[in-house]
Formats: structure tokens, sequence, C-alpha cells
């Protein structure tokens, strides 16, 4: 199983948007995802249309907030075919809170050890992350073994990149797995010479990590407000060319991960 962080200390960068897509085309190429919604907004599962009743409160805690007994199975939300919703919202305060409870030496491990599924029975886990630093994106980086990192081809960008850089140093601290893998540029606009030179220099600079970028597209916008991916809402729309893009590359790089011969 392959499990990817969306992550960016920044806000308005197109972490949901991203997560969404990619968890969704994913699926539609026959993976089996669950996507865990990190955020107090629970925007997820307002860009996919769902309301799921119980969520990652529930499902790491193991119950709900009058004590009953919510299984595992019970916290996650078919909300697509081979595609499941972890869900954040405002209940995630009440998680980080009990996870801050939680011994020192234990509570930045909590998600990652709540997060195995049985068997084979997921192929990806996505994570899309809040911008902040707190014991909740310590435990998501500490779960997590790749980051896919969204930058806004805009003003400040590389500000957040060099911000979440620290955050990310001292995860890989705990987590020797974890590995920035992804430099995804968004809100490409051709036309601006400010777009064209930010996208320049992060080639250069993550000349490996780099993934080809999602272009700002209206339609992407549009889209969850309809409660829809933009495979969903505008299956041709540029924006969904740019998604299907990543998900391939994606899903190469896992078939090619799996075709090195090991010896150990
Ligand atoms: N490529 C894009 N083109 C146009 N609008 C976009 C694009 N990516 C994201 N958006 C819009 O920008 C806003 C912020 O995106 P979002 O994914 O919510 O960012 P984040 O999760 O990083 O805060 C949303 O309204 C979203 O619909
Ligand atoms: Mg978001």
């Amino acid at each position: 199983m392959r499990k990817i962080a969306v992550a960016m200390a920044k806000g308005g960068v197109g972490k949901t948007t991203t997560a969404v897509n990619l968890a969704y085309e994913l699926a539609n190429q026959g993976r089996r995802v669950l996507l865990v919604d990190c955020d107090t907004q629970a925007q997820v599962s307002t860009f996919l249309g769902v309301k799921p009743h119980y969520g990652m409160y529930e499902f790491v805690t193991g119950r709900d907030e009058k004590g009953a007994k919510i299984t595992k199975t019970e916290a996650i939300f078919p909300a697509r075919k081979n595609l499941w919703v972890l869900t954040g919202g405002i209940k995630l305060v009440e998680l980080k809170n009990w996870l801050g409870e939680q011994p020192r030496d234990q509570r930045h491990g909590i998600l990652g050890k709540a997060l195995v599924p049985k068997g084979d029975s997921l192929d990806y886990l996505i994570f899309d992350c809040a911008p902040g630093w707190d014991v909740l994106s310590v435990n998501i980086l500490m779960a997590a073994e790749e980051v896919l990192c969204p930058v806004a081809l805009q003003n400040l960008s590389l500000e957040g990149l060099k911000t979440f850089f620290g955050y990310l140093v001292s995860a890989q601290k705990q987590n020797e797995r974890l590995e920035l893998k992804y430099i995804l540029p968004t809100l490409f606009d051709r036309r601006t010479k400010q777009s064209l030179e930010i996208y320049k220099k992060l080639k250069r600079l993550f000349s490996k990590q780099i993934c080809h970028p999602i272009r700002y597209n209206v339609s992407l916008s549009e889209a969850p407000a309809h409660g829809k991916t933009i495979f969903e809402y505008r299956t041709k729309a540029p924006g969904a060319e740019d998604y299907r893009k990543l998900a391939r590359r994606i899903i190469d790089d896992g078939i090619r991960a799996e075709q090195v011969p090991r010896f150990f």
C-alpha cells in the first residue's frame, strides 16, 4: 500500500483539489483508495458531495461523542466505487486534544498504527493535510511514506515551501521512510511571466520530483460546488487532463518500483 500525504504549509494552493481528484482517478483506474481528510473544514467531503456520519475521530478513538463503540469499518464512508473517505471536520479539534493527552512517546504514531488495513484491501492512502503544524500533522507525516507538495505558481509560494521543508526535515528525523516524492506546480497560467519563472525555478531545483503542472482552470474551481470531481463535472476540461496525467505518473512509479529486482 502506498501512503501519500498531499501537504504544504500554505492554504489555497490546491491541496484538497489535488487530493480529491487524484484519489478519484486512482480509484477510477481500479485501485482501492482511502482518502483521509485532515482538515477541520471537512473540505474533502464537501468536494465529493458526501456527508459521512462518522470520521477520523471515531476511527482513531474507537468511540463516538457519547462513548458508544464505533468500528473502523463504520468510520470510513464509501464515497465512490473503490474510493472511501475518512472525514475530518470540527471533531478533529477534539481528536487533537485526545492525541495530546496520550503518552508522549506514543502520541505521534497513533494514526499510523490505526491505519493498517487487513491484508491488501487498500492500494493507496491519500492524506489531504491542513496547512499548519500540530499533533495531527505530525501523526500524518509519521503515517505517510511519500509527500506530494502542491506549489501554486504565484507570488510567495516558495516561502511556503521553505516553511514546509522545516516541517519535513523534523518529521524525517522520526520517520526515515518519509520522502519528498512529488512537487506539483498548480494554478499554472502560461500567460503570466511569474508563473513561468517559478515553474522554471522549481524544475531546476527539483528535477526528479517535478510533475507536469496543473493549469489554472475555472472548471476545477466550479466542480466542488456541485459535489463532483473534475472527471464527473467536465471530463474533457484541461483540469481533468492534468490530473489524469498526475495519476498516471503516480501509478507508473508504483509499477516501476514493483519491477525492481529484490535481493533481500
Ligand atoms: N488549477 C486550478 N484552477 C482553478 N482553480 C483552482 C485550481 N486548483 C484549485 N483551485 C481553487 O482554488 C481554491 C483553493 O484550492 P484548494 O484545493 O481548496 O486549496 P488548499 O486545500 O490548499 O487550501 C479552491 O476554490 C479551488 O477550487
Ligand atoms: Mg484544503
